[in-house]
């Protein structure tokens, strides 16, 4: 049942990218003397105060650019930072299948578990005026006095044929500590039947918020910023393996320097797309060398998703076999083979041998932890994830900093 299960989130993945990428038939080469594409909405955190229209009046946020203003002449930096970070552990759910963490919606909080997810910007959970939501925490926005309507519908749709969809509205979200303010929720009503049997109640998006399928919509992150809680327009994940204990934690408006041993280094982000997209040179396996190509970071993403050309070259390397729906079946004797290093910035980061293996589904059979995606970018998630944070940095221009766990 559990390798079902798996094989068929596997299947829903690579159709989701299918659907999601296939249709824009963009070229996602990266062109790394070009500066990305600014979205316009991106450019509203740049506009001073006092002549934003859309900027809420916040004492934090205002204390915070005061300081920032004067900065040279305080003693001691950190003494004076009213801006906090946020933590929010997660939960490794069935061997690094998928992560999730809690955050509360609305006064008093109601907590719901959501699966974060670097892939998308929506962010929407299940609600009481969903009846078919059942077994899962629903948000009741009647029981919260800081809920506001706002009444434009949502609906997202994936590849599988799974969708969700409902209505928006405002309330204060708290993620981690940090209370933001009449954050857009997406309330589901309606949830088809993958969605149903996930053990989260919903999404919360941490791409860019080009993505949101409701326009002119603030993520999260975006209002985090906006609002002044964090002191750095950032965001850190880790997520854990298993094998280790399991776990994860994302870090906003910090980086936690004991959750890995590496050195960060920065790498410049393609946003132009709303993805995290980030430039992978030539990389090898053992002694196979893999060609360059363009790879989204994306923690919803359990596996490793490689442009076709590459993903046939790691199997060949390996003796893996194409299992002709986008995953590929392995030998489960480690010592058969080999770590990939993957060249992100002019630096190795590696998923191990054993990491290449996702889990055991025959005798003698394991099904791969890498995949085809079906399109020429790749999908860097928690197969590359688990072995290496990231520091995620939203601003203009954007950047993630990954360092080996
Ligand atoms: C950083 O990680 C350590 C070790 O897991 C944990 O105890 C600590 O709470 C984390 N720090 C923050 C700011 O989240
Ligand atoms: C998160 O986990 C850390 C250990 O890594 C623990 O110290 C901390 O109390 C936990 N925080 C919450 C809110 O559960």
């Amino acid at each position: 049942m559990k390798i079902t299960f798996c094989v068929a989130v596997i299947v829903a993945s690579f159709a989701a990218v299918d659907a999601r990428l296939v249709p824009n038939a963009v070229d996602f080469t990266l062109h790394p003397s070009s500066t990305p594409h600014i979205a316009p909405a991106k450019a509203l955190l740049k506009v001073p105060l006092k002549t934003n229209p859309h900027f809420k009046r916040n004492a934090r946020a205002a204390v915070l650019k005061a300081m920032n203003k004067y900065k040279m002449f305080q003693s001691d930096p950190s003494r004076h930072n009213l801006a906090t970070t946020g933590t929010v552990n997660l939960t490794d759910y069935e061997n690094d299948l998928l992560y999730y963490g809690e955050i509360t919606i609305g006064t008093p909080g109601q907590t719901v578990k959501l699966d974060f997810d670097t892939g998308s910007s929506d962010l929407w959970f299940a609600t009481t005026l969903c009846p078919r939501c059942v077994g899962k925490s629903r948000y009741d926005s009647s029981k919260s006095s800081t809920y506001h309507k706002d009444g434009r519908p949502w609906h997202i749709g994936y590849g599988d044929g799974s969708s969700a969809s409902g209505i928006c509205g405002t309330d204060d979200v708290n993620i981690g500590g940090l209370t933001i303010k009449s954050q857009t929720i997406e309330m589901a009503e309606k949830i088809s039947s993958g969605l149903i049997t996930d053990p989260s109640d919903g999404i919360l998006g941490l791409g860019f918020n080009k993505l949101t399928t409701v326009p002119g919509t603030k993520t999260p992150v975006d209002n985090m910023i906006a609002q002044g809680l964090i002191s750095k327009p950032i965001f850190s994940v880790f997520l854990g393996k298993e094998t280790n204990g399991g776990g994860g934690e994302y870090l906003f408006g910090g980086i936690n320097y004991s959750k890995f041993r590496g050195t960060l280094a920065t790498v410049p982000v393609d946003a132009s797309h709303g993805f995290w997209i980030v430039a992978v040179g030539s990389s090898s396996i053992g002694s196979t060398s893999i060609r360059a190509f363009s790879g989204i970071i994306d923690t919803g993403s359990t596996l490793l998703m490689l442009p076709n050309f590459q993903a046939n070259q790691v199997a060949r390397a390996l003796n893996a076999v194409d299992n002709r729906d986008g995953t590929y079946s392995i030998s489960c004797n480690v010592a058969d083979l080999q770590d990939l290093k993957l060249n992100i910035g002019g630096k190795n980061y590696v998923v191990p041998a054993a990491d290449l293996i996702f889990e055991q589904i025959g005798p003698d059979q394991c099904l791969a932890a890498f995949a085809y995606s079906g399109s020429n970018v790749g999908i860097l998630g928690d197969t590359f994830l688990k072995n290496n944070y990231v520091v995620f940095q939203q601003e203009v221009p954007p950047s993630v900093q990954i360092a080996a766990i």
